[in-house]
């Protein structure tokens, strides 16, 4: 067993130092990667603002239909020109995405559990590297269940993904799970994220907390932030306002976006703060406006 005893707790973070090895690539921690993935990655990240605006639908994948995404291919057209990426399986890209649209894939590559069981931490691999590459994806989306039942298999998942897309330049996107039993702190946060950018991820997944721009300069890959459960839509403007600020690379907002009563409008909103520097206050002015 590996001795924890005499570990010191992380205290100086350096916070308002710039990450040091960006190169002359406008995605952090990915200079030294080959071309395939730098390719991929910049469809993902605006290479003029460095950031990104993903749309989370994959809900579907444990939740069967839920309010907002009833019919996604109804809803999903309307979105797509507001929004970056298309974070989805590849049921729902497959059947309601028409391939001609031009947005960014983040294929989620996991699934196991509904929202039947209690435990939701025990996934498989369900998508084969060759489906994501037939699909195009630019990245693979893998549910990492750090500190719950299911971490050892969650994690052997999260490294046969990223071996895949080493060998054929696809990026991996872990996305920190938060468990029943887990709490929102800093400290989980900094854990899960630096134990998924040192396994490979090019890109992590995670949420919003206290200290949030510590969390930020302890992982050396781009962090986006998901929105979580819905709030009003002033509330959700400040979160994505707030985690801009604070370093993230961008959002991969899911129920505050399809669940507005107006979600193009928000969606447009979100990308004015992520890309165009509105503050929360200035992109609730616009949404407010636009839905009048
Ligand atoms: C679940 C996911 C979902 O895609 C994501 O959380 C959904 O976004 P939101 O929380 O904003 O509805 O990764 O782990």
């Amino acid at each position: 067993m590996a001795d924890k005893d005499g570990i010191k707790v992380a205290k100086d973070y350096h916070v308002n130092e710039p990450f040091a090895n960006m190169g002359d690539f406008h995605v952090k921690g990915a200079n030294a990667l080959d071309w395939g993935m730098k390719k991929h990655l910049s469809r993902i990240f605006d290479p003029q603002t460095g950031k990104t605006v993903m749309f989370a639908f994959d809900h579907g994948y444990f939740m069967g239909s839920t309010s907002g995404l009833e019919r996604l291919d109804l809803v999903i057209p309307k979105l797509a020109p507001y929004v970056d990426v298309l974070m989805a399986t590849r049921g729902a890209l497959r059947t309601c995405v028409p391939a001609s649209f031009r947005n960014g894939i983040a294929l989620r590559v996991t699934s196991g559990s509904s929202m039947l069981n209690d435990d939701l931490s025990h996934e498989v691999v369900a998508v084969d590297i060759e489906d994501a590459i037939r699909m195009n994806a630019d990245c693979m989306a893998v549910q990492t269940f750090i500190g719950a039942d299911g971490q050892l298999s969650s994690i052997d998942n999260l490294s046969r993904v990223i071996n895949a897309g080493l060998k054929y330049s696809i990026p991996t996107l872990g996305v920190v799970a938060v468990g029943k039993e887990m709490e929102r702190t800093d400290r989980f946060f900094k854990l899960a994220t630096r134990i998924l950018a040192e396994m490979g991820c090019q890109i992590v997944k995670t949420y919003y907390c206290d200290n949030f721009e510590e969390v930020v300069a302890a992982c050396p890959v781009p962090l986006v932030i998901a929105g979580g459960k819905k709030l009003p839509e002033k509330e959700a403007l400040t979160l994505a306002y707030n985690v801009i600020r604070g370093g993230a690379a961008g959002v991969d907002m899911g129920r505050n976006i399809f669940q507005s009563p107006h979600p193009v409008e928000m969606a447009q909103a979100v990308r004015k703060i992520v890309h165009e520097g509105l503050t929360d206050k200035e992109a609730y002015e616009f949404y407010s406006e636009a839905t009048k």
